[in-house]
């Protein structure tokens, strides 16, 4: 049996559950692929899963980490898509047996995209969890159209920042809230109106703004208070998605009364988006923000860096030798 390095979460808590162990390297199934990892990133989940939240669906010791940019190393017999050498970008099944805090991951093809040509490893690593996520908030379950209006929670985060040039790119005008430190960051992005989440109160805003009558869709990416509060800025028959599971219950009278479509996301995989990302990104529809690099045994710093808040896109963790 071969053996990989991983970064194993071995305890839930705070970041020191984490070790550097060898594990048994996977062996591709007939319709998988084995990927050398290049570069993976930090997502809110990670460190939501490493201190405990998801325990009910996580059994330790883990491999967290749900982004990968890599190359394929070897083929099942029934690959079809893939050949040895294709670099690659996906995110592998949330909360599945196997993360990206790894040397090796074997993988589905049908849940594998080729890499965008133009982006290195530590660019592509970015996409696939917060890009997918909010393809499949604006694109698959929105629906934004073209000249729709868009409120986009948390814009400098890593699916609002995503959220933001995809939604440029749809034709759309672009709410969006930050902290006013990163206020040139989103609207380089290509939001058209920023509001700070600290100072500012975008009920208040929004409704003065658009004169009472509220937006076509907003993505909550927040949580707490933000879908009841967001539906008295939704115009009637408006759509509200939110990507964030609900500690308190909410008001959603305002939904009723408005005849208002809610929809709640638990991002799937599949190949498809990637693939039309890939388009987006190869066209400089879609850039990555990268607050921060850091080697892959740096992870419990990467995770503190994002949890502590006050960063401006993604924290990247490169794999490659980086596990020595
Ligand atoms: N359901 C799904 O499939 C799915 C997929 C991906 C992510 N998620 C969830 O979505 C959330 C966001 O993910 P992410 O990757 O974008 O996280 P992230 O990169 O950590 O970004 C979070 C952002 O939220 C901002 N923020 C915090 N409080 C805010 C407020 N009251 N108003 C406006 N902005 C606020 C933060 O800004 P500051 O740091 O400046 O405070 C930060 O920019 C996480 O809870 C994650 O678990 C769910």
């Amino acid at each position: 049996m071969q053996l990989m390095k991983a970064l194993v979460l071995t305890r839930f808590g705070d970041v020191d559950g984490f070790e550097l162990q060898e594990v048994p390297k996977q062996e591709p199934k007939p319709h998988q692929v084995l990927v050398q990892i290049h570069a993976t990133s930090v997502n809110a989940v990670d460190y939501q899963t490493r201190r405990g939240d998801y325990k009910h669906l996580v059994k330790l010791p883990a491999i967290l980490g749900v982004d990968i940019s890599g190359v394929v190393e070897a083929v099942g017999e029934s690959v079809k898509q893939f050949k040895v050498g294709d670099a690659v970008y996906y995110s592998p099944q949330l909360f599945g047996d196997f993360g990206s805090y790894a040397e090796y991951h074997v993988a589905d093809e049908q849940i594998v995209a080729k890499k965008p040509t133009n982006l290195s490893h530590t660019e592509a690593a970015c996409f696939p969890l917060a890009a997918g996520t909010a393809w499949d908030c604006l694109v698959t379950r929105g629906q934004l159209q073209v000249g729709e209006s868009v409120l986009i929670h948390a814009g400098a985060g890593g699916v609002g920042s995503f959220a933001i040039q995809l939604a440029k790119a749809m034709g759309a005008y672009v709410f969006t809230t930050c902290r006013a430190l990163n206020h040139n960051l989103v609207k380089k992005l290509g939001a058209d109106y920023v509001i700070d989440y600290i100072g500012e109160d975008y009920v208040e805003v929004i409704q003065r703004f658009t004169n009472g009558k509220g937006v076509d869709l907003v993505l909550d990416t927040v949580g707490g208070d933000t879908i009841g509060r967001s539906l008295n800025v939704i115009r009637p028959y408006g759509r509200l998605v939110s990507i964030v599971d609900i500690a308190t219950p909410q008001s959603l009278l305002e939904a009723w009364g408005k005849n208002l479509t809610v929809h709640f996301v638990f991002t799937p995989q599949y190949r498809a988006k990637l693939d039309a990302l890939k388009y987006l990104i190869e066209r400089n529809q879609l850039r990555p923000v990268i607050d921060s690099v850091m080697p892959l045994n740096q992870v419990a710093q990467a995770h503190q860096r994002l949890e502590q808040g006050g960063t401006a896109g993604k924290v990247v963790l490169q794999v490659l030798g980086c596990l020595s």
